[in-house]
């Protein structure tokens, strides 16, 4: 029986240095403190349309930060790195590192990202997603990053390419969110091995 990446490697986030820039980004772990700068897009249904749960409260927002810090912890069963994006000085997003249990011996790390309307359409997320993948595999030592996106979420489809993930399958009605019908789901991947080949494997957003 094959044994979990995360029992035999911890992700080792502790180790990581804070934070991490983009062109003009900057990525930090959350803190208790972005609850309300998180809640004012978390709330929103026209941001919740395509995640997995729907618009949160404040109260939503305290449980999902105190979650991610505890997933962050060593030796948690499910590691999770939960960052906000800042621009400015501001907090205009939230985005993630997720470590997903899998029987191969392989590290496979699902990303995240979210952001503030009001930022949208300027390849901010995509500067993310870019500094994700990087941290993934310079930092993390993972094998494969991975991301599901629900089909009519075009723009974070257009994100993930541009970021170097192909798709690479579909689930249909693949969704267990809440407060929306199932849609397909996605399945976009790029290999530590692809990534380092393609012609900017640090991305062109670095600092
Ligand atoms: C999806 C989301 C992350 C995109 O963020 P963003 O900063 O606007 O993304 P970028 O500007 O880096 O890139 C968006 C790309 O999608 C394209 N795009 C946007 N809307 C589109 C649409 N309806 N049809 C086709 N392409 C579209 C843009 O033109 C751009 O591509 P281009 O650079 O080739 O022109 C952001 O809107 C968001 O946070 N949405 C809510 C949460 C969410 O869906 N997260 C992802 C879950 S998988």
């Amino acid at each position: 029986m094959g044994r979990r990446p995360t029992d035999q490697h911890a992700p080792g986030f502790a180790g990581l240095v804070w934070p991490v820039r983009t062109r003009r980004t900057t990525l930090r772990p959350v803190t208790p403190a972005d609850r309300d700068a998180v809640h004012t897009f978390r709330s929103r249904e026209d941001v919740t349309t395509y995640l997995g749960r729907g618009p949160m409260t404040p109260e939503d927002v305290d449980e999902r930060i105190a979650e991610n810090l505890a997933r962050a912890q060593p030796g948690h069963e499910h590691p999770l790195l939960g960052l906000v994006i800042e621009l400015d000085d501001a907090v205009v997003g939230d985005c993630m590192v997720r470590f997903e249990p899998d029987d191969n011996g392989m590290r496979i790390a699902f990303i995240g990202y979210t952001l503030h309307p009001d930022v949208a359409g300027r390849g901010l997320a995509t500067e993310v997603a870019r500094a994700l993948v990087r941290l993934c595999f310079t930092e993390l030592g993972v094998a494969m990053v991975q991301a599901d996106v629900f089909v009519p979420n075009i723009a974070s489809q257009r994100v993930l390419e541009k970021a170097g993930l192909r798709r690479i399958g579909m689930t249909p009605a693949g969704s267990e969110g809440e407060g929306h019908p199932r849609m397909d789901d996605l399945l976009y991947a790029v290999t530590a091995a692809e990534w380092a080949a393609s012609p900017h494997p640090g991305g062109r957003d670095e600092p």
